[in-house]
């Protein structure tokens, strides 16, 4: 097939470029830094330098490559800014989704997460709604997706993967990485909020297989949704940060209640190979 990826320098695109490749797929490459050109040659993908929130780069781009599907994994999180990554959410997906109609693309798959459901008592599966009445700075981000994924809705054909929070090399997640400082820190609290975790090479592979799936929104996240108070001492222990202090309640937020995943076990036949982080964070967050 022919595909376009955007995000292809990602954390989820360095993983996804090798696999798409050695599947024999014809591969775009997205980005915005001319500098990652040779990365994305050598990795045997044809890249193309092009701002998302620049309409008509995106789709001289996509026009160009003429994708059958075009999988859209960006994000904007390397500044820390939730506003930026809603802009690349909500103006970077019209652009990439108006090209690739243009284009005659059939099938969009996207990266959208599992935590932007509304409260309830139980992990959300995908018919939960969104928390569209959420105060800010939630609102941003949740408005974000629900921009993202009505966009996507608009192929004929398309995947939206509600990713659960990233862990492994390079994310946040991993010894070097930002929640690892915050451990150390003593700024995790060990509360009753619910996380459900994705490894990223599961994401990678869940992506893969999406190119096949039939349209709909899906949970992508490990088979142990928990609460900090289990799995922040596990991630302190894994990354070498004292544990965390007693938390001031077990009480969770009603929307942190993390994803089912049982329609992407059941329906799509997809599993997870790192099923917890229980064991996935001591295998890769740089525990001895
Ligand atoms: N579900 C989750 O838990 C989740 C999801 C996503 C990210 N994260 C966390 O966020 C951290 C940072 O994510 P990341 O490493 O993927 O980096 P990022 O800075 O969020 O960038 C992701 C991708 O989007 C592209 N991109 C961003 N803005 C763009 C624009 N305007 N036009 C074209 N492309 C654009 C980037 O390409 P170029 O920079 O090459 O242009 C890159 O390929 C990760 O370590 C991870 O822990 C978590």
């Amino acid at each position: 097939m022919r595909i376009l990826l955007a995000g292809a320098t990602g954390v989820i695109g360095r993983r996804l470029v090798p696999l798409l490749v050695a599947d024999g797929h014809h591969l775009t490459a997205l980005t915005r830094r001319p500098d990652r050109l040779p990365l994305l040659r050598a990795a045997g993908a044809h890249p193309v330098v092009a701002d998302v929130l620049d309409a008509d780069a995106v789709a001289a781009a996509v026009h160009d490559a003429a994708p059958d599907v075009v999988v859209h994994q960006l994000t904007d999180l390397g500044s820390g800014d939730p506003a930026a990554n809603a802009e690349v959410r909500v103006t970077g997906t019209r652009h990439l989704v108006d090209a690739a109609l243009a284009a005659g693309t059939r099938r969009i798959v996207a990266q959208s997460i599992a935590w932007a459901y509304a409260g309830g008592g139980a992990p959300a599966d995908e018919d939960a709604p969104l928390d569209l009445d959420a105060p800010e700075p939630r609102s941003t981000s949740v408005r974000g997706i629900a921009a993202l994924e009505a966009a996507v809705r608009e192929a004929p054909e398309w995947v939206v993967l509600r990713y659960g929070m990233f862990y492994g090399p390079d994310t946040w997640f991993t010894a070097d990485g930002l929640r690892a400082a915050d451990a150390r820190a003593g700024r995790l609290p060990a509360d009753g909020d619910v996380t459900s975790f994705l490894h990223v090479d599961d994401a990678a592979a869940a992506a893969v297989a999406a190119l096949s799936w039939p349209s709909g929104a899906v949970n992508v996240c490990d088979d142990e949704p928990a609460a900090a108070r289990d799995w922040v001492p596990r991630f302190c222990e894994a990354v070498g940060a004292p544990p965390p202090g007693p938390a001031a309640g077990t009480a969770r937020r009603p929307w942190a209640r993390g994803a089912d995943n049982r329609r992407a076990r059941e329906e799509r036949g997809w599993t997870p190979r790192h099923h917890s982080w229980r064991t996935g964070f001591a295998l890769t967050a740089g525990a001895r």
